[in-house]
């Protein structure tokens, strides 16, 4: 059919998000009948406990299926205060929170309440996928801070301060990092702070993944670097990673009053309010038993020591152990240049590729991350299926010449 209606500059600027491209692709792989092993996936390989889908279920029983306030309802708000009280020792009030469509949509209302044409945002690299497109979509500039694999992906201050100008609002702090699996050290986060505080940027941190930590240690926060940080920091995160609620779309930001509000004037605008059931079921969840992500953790535990030590026992091949989420990010750049059948693969994208054709093998390419040296597998799937993986990824690997 003819394109007759063109796109606007800005969706033609993007790309879809290449996670659940892939996803997508191995799951309708999976569908046509192929043995695919998947490792794209960036959620839980767990059920939503019984006693969070109970609340959603009889939440539609009691008849809230209407809308909601804009920011969330008032009970889950002051559930959010509570834990980050409890849980942090911070302390918030209902009005400096909103609850949104996943932490996906936060962190999109967070760059849209925030940035002005041409503003620029220190991200570090490698980042997660959707970080660059969310603030190109709110006009904003990305600029990427690289962080090293030798220095086990920790910021490096002076590099900071290089990738830092005067067009500089925000800088994204995501602790543990998606796809690394990293923590930035508290000499990272006091270098941030200090500029932070300095030269009046707003810190955006991600803590999606505070909940999943290997050993389990709460992770070096930005807000105990200076108190004052409070006034400029937004905190982002969710239920979706912690109590394996993807689906549900609850994600929750913390934050100055004025940004809160200006986020909610968004909201209002875009999608009024998260889903009203799943909302009850997110108020489960943070007011009911918080051991769940510690028996997600006993499985993800031995599945990343396999992986790593199965990974870093192939030749050429490193991967920097992860402190925390469910992913491993292994560098295979010494593999780059090699042939199959008479094609060359000379980047992540061809890797990844050739994995998924010749291994059956689905994995998510380093360039999604601004990292093109490396892939990315999820852990969060069954340790036989990690197994199984492995024996695959060395076969593929071998086959190289
Ligand atoms: C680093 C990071 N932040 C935020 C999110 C968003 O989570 P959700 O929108 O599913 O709550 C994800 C999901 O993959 C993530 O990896």
């Amino acid at each position: 059919m003819a394109e007759i209606i063109s796109l606007a500059n800005r969706v033609t600027r993007i790309a879809p998000s290449p996670t659940l491209a892939v996803n997508a692709k191995a799951k309708a792989l999976k569908a046509a009948g192929a043995d695919i092993l998947n490792f794209s996936v960036g959620e839980p390989d767990f059920d939503t406990p019984e006693h969070i889908c109970a609340a959603g279920k009889k939440a539609i029983d009691d008849g809230h299926t209407r809308y909601t306030a804009v920011p969330g309802i008032q009970e889950l708000r002051e559930a959010v205060v509570y834990r980050l009280k409890e849980d942090h020792g911070r302390h918030y009030t209902p009005e400096q929170i909103q609850v949104s469509c996943g932490g996906k949509h936060g962190l999109y209302n967070i760059f849209q309440a925030l940035l002005d044409q041409g503003d620029e945002v220190l991200i570090p690299a490698p980042y997660w996928v959707s970080y660059p497109p969310m603030v190109q979509l709110a006009g904003g500039v990305p600029v990427a801070v690289p962080l090293a694999e030798q220095d086990n992906f920790d910021l490096d201050p002076d590099i900071l301060e290089r990738c830092a100008t005067d067009r500089t609002r925000a800088i994204i702090i995501n602790n543990p990092a998606n796809p690394t699996g990293s923590l930035f050290s508290r000499r990272a986060l006091e270098a941030i702070g200090k500029m932070a505080l300095e030269r009046g940027w707003l810190v955006v941190t991600d803590d999606i993944y505070e909940t999943i930590t290997y050993p389990d240690e709460k992770p070096p926060h930005i807000l105990d670097v200076d108190a004052r940080l409070q006034d400029q920091t937004v905190i982002l995160n969710g239920v979706s990673k912690s109590f394996a609620m993807t689906g549900w779309r609850i994600g929750y930001s913390a934050g100055p009053q004025h940004i809160i509000k200006a986020m909610n004037k968004i909201q209002s605008q875009s999608t009024s309010n998260p889903c009203a059931p799943a909302q009850y079921a997110a108020l489960a969840a943070l007011t009911g038993p918080q051991g769940f992500p510690a028996v997600m953790k006993q499985a993800f535990l031995p599945r990343r020591e396999f992986f790593v030590a199965d990974l870093t026992a192939i030749e050429g091949v490193t991967c920097v152990k992860p402190n925390g989420a469910f992913y491993v990010f292994p560098n295979f750049s010494a593999y780059y240049g090699k042939s199959f059948n008479g094609k060359k693969i000379n980047d992540s994208v061809a890797m990844a590729d050739y994995f998924l054709d010749e291994a059956k093998v689905a994995s998510v390419p380093g360039a999604a991350f601004g990292a093109d040296d490396f892939v990315r597998f999820s852990f969060a799937t069954s340790m036989e299926v990690i197994r199984e993986g492995m024996i695959r990824i060395k076969k593929a690997l071998a086959a190289l010449g």
